[in-house]
């Protein structure tokens, strides 16, 4: 069994735009600068956002963070989004999911200008995804793609099953693994909540991608040898013993499901940190778009 080390992976790719930052400087040009909005007080939302601050400081990329009360209008995040379309400065910003429900999520991802839309979430970069056009992939299906990459996991003509269809993860990560080219060319089945029979779907599964959030899901006894298993759940759950009264569990029993996988990631240290690098990558992106 191989680890997919993300935290690993994720440093190597968190270098790497590092020294390129080092270069735009160097050339006197102005560094990328991504800008974050949270809505509300939500203690799970607010430590990501603060990950995604401190590694745009890590690589030496510009941040701004748009702290808004729970209380804020649909109307009040839309002057803010159209504030952040129009500043020049900014290259590339995100929302931070999910908003208070007062807002209007499908709306306010359709005011954030694509050009801008580092997370791939607005129709348009959703639509050209789908399409093989060039675009933003939304950073957490961009980092497992990078995970295959880097460990050169075969993907080709694998059976690849998707646990979750959720517009983040579950269902780009469903179009991405059936693109042509490495990694995809596989066939995919994208499973969730009305899916019947799942064990005899995922013990027939060369890789599985769970973006489900239930804590233990997957055992041992739902797949085969070797199976390549990307885990992407994330759910505090409580713990007496850590100091800060909880730990982060992941979709897989890991502990048994490892004995019989082939690669598989790590919770924490596999997805989660390579969610923060592609996002970052994205912003690179952002502000080549911007330039030209
Ligand atoms: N909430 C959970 N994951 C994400 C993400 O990748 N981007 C945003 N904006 N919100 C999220």
């Amino acid at each position: 069994m191989e680890l997919l080390d993300g935290k690993k992976i994720s440093n190597q790719i968190k270098d790497e735009i590092a020294e390129i930052v080092q270069k735009i400087k160097a050339r006197g040009e102005k560094v990328p600068h991504l800008a974050a909005v949270i809505v509300g007080n939500d203690g799970a939302s607010l430590t990501y956002v603060g990950s995604k601050v401190k590694a745009c400081e890590r690589v030496g990329f510009e941040s701004t963070l748009v702290k808004l009360p729970s209380t804020t209008s649909e109307l009040e995040l839309m002057r803010k989004i159209d504030e952040l379309n129009k500043n020049k400065d900014i290259d590339g910003f995100i929302v931070q999911l999910p908003l208070p429900e007062q807002i209007n999520e499908q709306r306010v991802l359709m005011a954030i200008d694509p050009n801008k839309d580092v997370d791939g979430f607005h129709p348009t970069n959703f639509g050209k995804m789908a399409l093989d056009m060039s675009t933003f992939i939304p950073a957490t299906p961009f980092g497992i793609l990078e995970l295959l990459e880097r460990y050169n996991v075969e993907t080709k003509g694998k059976h690849t099953v998707v646990i979750g269809r959720s517009h983040i993860v579950g269902r780009p990560m469903s179009i991405l693994m059936g693109r042509k080219g490495f990694p995809g060319n596989s066939t995919v089945t994208l499973t969730h909540s009305h899916t019947k029979n799942i064990t005899q779907i995922t013990s027939q599964a060369d890789i599985i991608i769970t973006a489900l959030g239930h804590p233990n899901y997957l055992k041992a006894e739902m797949v085969k040898d070797d199976v390549v298993v990307i885990d992407v759940g994330i759910t505090r759950v409580p713990d007496e013993n850590s100091p800060k009264g909880y730990r982060i569990t992941g979709d897989v029993d890991f502990d048994n499901v490892s004995k019989k996988a082939s690669f598989i990631t790590p919770v924490p240290g596999g997805v989660g940190p390579m969610t923060i690098a592609m996002l970052l990558k994205n912003t690179l992106l952002a502000r080549e778009r911007h330039r030209v």
